[in-house]
């Protein structure tokens, strides 16, 4: 139907330095202060994430969405960490978060990027191609729940081998 929400064209965009401060408000109100004790941000918060791998949705000039990849090591391996993931509530479900997925994975192997890891949620991720790493094959420097721990290859088999302890500091 013609002027209905989803008829509304959504643009995605490689982050800009003006919407850092956008983003990091959309992901306070969606992961409130609590985000700060989350295993995932104690790396975000010693590496910056990669502009040019990290993505914004807007329709028209409002920002409706968020995701961000920042670069981490597990042993000697290079990865990339997906999240935060955020889409405002009122736009969720209209496929952003999925088109925000693509986009990141894409440009990431396009890039030459092997391996993508994320800790959320399975029944979501699935749909994008992650898959729950064995527990104990790669360790976070905090608690996380095993099951909420996914990788996606970029490569086939890039993931054969790499284990060990998820760090945040390779510099590209
Ligand atoms: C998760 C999130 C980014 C999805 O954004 P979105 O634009 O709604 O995503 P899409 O439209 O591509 O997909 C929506 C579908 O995923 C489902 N979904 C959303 N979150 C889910 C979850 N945690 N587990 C399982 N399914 C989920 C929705 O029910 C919806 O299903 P439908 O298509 O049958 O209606 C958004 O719900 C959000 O910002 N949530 C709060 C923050 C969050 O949990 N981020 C991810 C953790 S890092």
């Amino acid at each position: 139907m013609p002027g209905t929400m989803s008829e509304v064209a959504v643009t995605i965009l490689p982050e800009a330095p003006a919407d850092a401060e956008a983003v990091d408000r959309l992901n306070e109100r969606t992961f409130g202060p609590g985000r700060y004790a989350r295993t995932a941000y104690r790396i975000r918060e010693r590496r910056a994430h990669l502009p040019s791998l990290s993505f914004i949705a807007r329709i028209g000039t409002l920002l409706v969405g968020s995701v961000r990849l920042t670069p981490i090591t597990i042993g000697p391996a290079k990865a990339l960490l997906l999240g935060p993931l955020t889409v405002e509530p009122p736009f969720r479900s209209r496929g952003i978060g999925r088109t925000l997925i693509a986009r990141a994975l894409a440009d990431a192997k396009a890039e030459g990027h092997r391996l993508v890891l994320l800790v959320g949620d399975a029944p979501f991720y699935q749909r994008a191609g992650f898959t729950p790493i064995p527990k104990g094959q790669v360790t976070m420097p905090g608690p996380v729940d095993p099951a909420r721990l996914l990788v996606h290859e970029l490569v086939p088999g890039a993931f054969d081998g790499v284990a060990g302890m998820i760090k945040p500091d390779w510099e590209i």
